[in-house]
């Protein structure tokens, strides 16, 4: 038995192996959820995500392009989950995408950001979780779970993370206010975040001071280590079953008790 035996979701934010994306999904197949997929259409990332996927063990994948910025390819993917036979009706979205340019994420150039390199940062990173909020309630007729990936660095100044921090403070916000309205009038849909520590991923390469950030979580943190991507995908398991029934608008930390200490 699994915790999420007989449950359908999305998975938006697969790049490749090293994703969190990638390891929430490895820890809600062996839970027994059925997965759709999605990658954004560029470069080699289609052949990318099935290949990790099928490194999964998942053969013949559900998987479809979707650019997150673009209302069109949002659209496009819920309709095309709408008329499929095995996901037109869905309990969980995963939300694991963000995107900044990375000429700004390197210390002292926050002041810098210009109007454009700002709300590309807002709108891929936070809108998009509204998006595909608004899409997916009508695919939830018996409510769901909605889960998004965040970091400390939109609660507190982590020098480069800049705009990227204050996507993630809107990100978690947004996650409150969806929570709210989309827990009402019977819908029963739970929206959540994780708060995760800096892991070396495509998206985390972008960041300047990686190694120092991972380094300082392994020194400061009350575990004094750096987290795993499993820690993480347990606790995505958590939020989109029943376990987590009465938590909704949260941002679950998993980076060992780092953010709870101050020095
Ligand atoms: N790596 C870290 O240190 C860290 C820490 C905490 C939170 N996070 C968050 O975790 C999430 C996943 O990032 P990751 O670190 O696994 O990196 P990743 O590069 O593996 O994943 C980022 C994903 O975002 C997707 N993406 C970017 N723009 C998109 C768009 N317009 N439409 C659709 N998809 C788009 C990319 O294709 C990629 O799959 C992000 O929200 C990130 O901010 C990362």
């Amino acid at each position: 038995m699994g915790l999420l035996d007989g449950k359908k979701g999305v998975i938006f934010g697969i790049a490749n192996d090293r994703s969190y994306a990638y390891f929430i999904t490895q820890a809600l197949l062996r839970e027994g959820a059925e997965c759709a997929y999605t990658y954004m259409p560029m470069g080699k990332m289609e052949h990318r995500v099935r290949k990790a996927v099928e490194g999964l063990g998942v053969s013949d994948p559900w998987l479809e392009p979707c650019d997150a910025s673009s209302d069109e390819s949002l659209d496009e993917v819920f309709d095309k989950l709408k008329n499929s036979e095995q996901f037109g009706e869905l309990d969980f979205i995963v939300h694991s995408i963000a995107f900044a340019d990375k000429d700004y994420l390197k210390p002292d150039m926050f002041h810098k950001t210009p109007r454009q390199v700002f709300t590309q940062a807002m709108d891929v990173s936070a809108y998009t979780l509204l998006g595909m909020s608004q899409r997916a309630l009508p695919l939830m007729p018996n409510g769901g779970s909605i889960m998004n990936m965040s970091y400390y660095g939109g609660e507190k100044v982590i020098p480069g993370y800049n705009v990227m921090g204050v996507a993630k403070a809107c990100l978690e916000h947004t996650t409150r206010y969806l929570a709210y309205e989309l827990g009402d009038q019977g819908r029963n849909v739970r929206v959540n975040s994780i708060s995760a520590g800096p892991f070396k991923t495509l998206a985390g390469a972008g960041v300047g001071g990686m190694d120092e950030m991972i380094a300082h979580q392994e020194r400061k943190s009350s575990l004094k280590r750096a987290n795993t991507g499993e820690e993480v995908g347990n606790t995505a398991v958590y939020l989109l079953s029943d376990m987590s029934s009465g938590v909704t608008g949260e941002t679950v930390h998993v980076d060992c008790g780092f953010s709870i200490v101050g020095l």
